[in-house]
């Protein structure tokens, strides 16, 4: 089976005042019924998967177990870290616990804060790419790119033909191009955005870091020989863990591999970086307002207005995002909804 691999290790500051460093947008019901973390954990319940090893900050550690237990989902492990060293380490120090334990089977990395609205797609899609990552590739998931964002990485997928049904050849992968460069990828045409998700051996992805990054892999493997075990929890040292750089999948391995593939997937995918996302994915009224909790809207357009707990009122504005919730609220432009990663680090430097 495969082993889901849920990154869990965001801090989603765009999405303040709702996702506080204490309790991240990956654990808040952002986007339906059940939290982020337990609709991916609930995408991969099938039989086809073994239980989710989850990682995440140690701060988190209680969230985590709660979340999973409510779902009735028992993780094989929930790994923690003393601090954040981005995807790259993260990703290593599950790669390892999986050859340590004997095996190199197939990991699905998965974040564990994007919305996907088929995800019955997203498993056909998963199932397409299982032979190619059992012959050693690095398999990419690409979403038809809807407008030239800086924040996601692009896939060009190789015009050459397939190397099975829906499974293509990467000729490049770059991570966050400048916007010049994105546009001229979205007017190509034959790119994709990379959605986050990568299904490969472990051992697959530990030669790939090897080669390009030893310093993460050396750094986790020590980490991991001194890790703590306590029920389901394994907490890395600090010491230990902080030694490793900082990268991410994307910057360490994807752009430098020769063994990307893409499985392009249209699966009503979302990332969810900031409010904006949400009014773009949530039901719209006539006037175009999405309205969620406590509120009266008069003569207002294409707005987002969400309250936790207490009556909004919003009246003869347009294109506006209104975040209420018991200590703060937030009012920003619907099209400036990126500032508000501004806002948070003001407030952590004054604060
Ligand atoms: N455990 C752990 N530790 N998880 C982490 C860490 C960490 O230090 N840093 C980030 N994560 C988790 C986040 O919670 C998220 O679920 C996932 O890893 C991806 O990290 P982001 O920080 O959200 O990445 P990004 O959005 O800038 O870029 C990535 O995703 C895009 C699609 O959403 C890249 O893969 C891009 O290429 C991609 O387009
Ligand atoms: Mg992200």
């Amino acid at each position: 089976p495969i082993t889901p691999v849920i990154l869990s290790g965001g801090s989603g500051s765009r999405l303040w005042p709702m996702s506080r460093a204490l309790y991240p947008k990956q654990f808040l019901p952002l986007a339906g019924e059940l939290t982020m973390i337990q609709e991916t954990v609930s995408r991969v319940a099938g039989q086809r998967f073994a239980p989710p090893l989850v990682i995440c900050n140690e701060e988190h550690r209680f969230i985590v177990a709660e979340q999973l237990r409510a779902k009735a989902c028992s993780p094989s492990e929930i790994i923690l870290e003393p601090v954040g060293r981005n995807t790259a380490p993260a990703a290593c120090v599950a790669a390892l616990k999986l050859v340590d334990a004997g095996g190199d089977g197939l990991m699905l990395i998965m974040p564990s804060d994007h919305v996907i609205a088929r995800p019955d797609s997203f498993l056909t899609a998963v199932a397409k790419a299982a032979s190619a990552a059992a012959a050693g590739a690095l398999v990419t998931f690409g979403v038809a790119p809807a407008q030239a964002e800086t924040g996601f990485g692009y896939i060009k997928m190789s015009a050459g033909d397939p190397l099975s049904a829906g499974v293509h050849r990467v000729e490049r992968f770059v991570e966050k191009p400048d916007q010049a460069t994105a546009d001229a990828y979205v007017a190509d045409g034959s790119y994709f955005w990379n959605s986050g998700i990568f299904l490969f051996r472990a051992s697959a992805y530990l030669d790939e870091l090897e080669r390009s990054r030893p310093a993460i892999v050396s750094a986790c493997r020590k980490a991991l020989a001194g890790a703590e075990r306590d029920l389901t929890f394994c907490r890395l040292p600090t010491a230990a863990f902080s030694a490793s750089p900082s990268d991410s999948i994307d910057y360490a391995v994807m752009e430098t591999t020769a063994h990307a593939v893409i499985v392009p997937v249209d699966m009503g995918w979302n990332d969810v970086g900031a409010w904006s996302a949400l009014w773009d994915i949530g039901e719209k009224d006539a006037d175009g307002n999405v309205a969620q909790g406590d509120v009266v809207l008069q003569d207002a357009h294409n707005v987002y207005v969400r309250s936790d707990d207490r009556l909004v009122a919003v009246a003869g504005v347009d294109d506006i995002v209104v975040i209420a919730t018991d200590d703060a609220v937030l009012v920003v432009d619907r099209h400036r909804t990126q500032d508000v990663k501004l806002v948070v680090e003001r407030l952590k430097a004054e604060s």
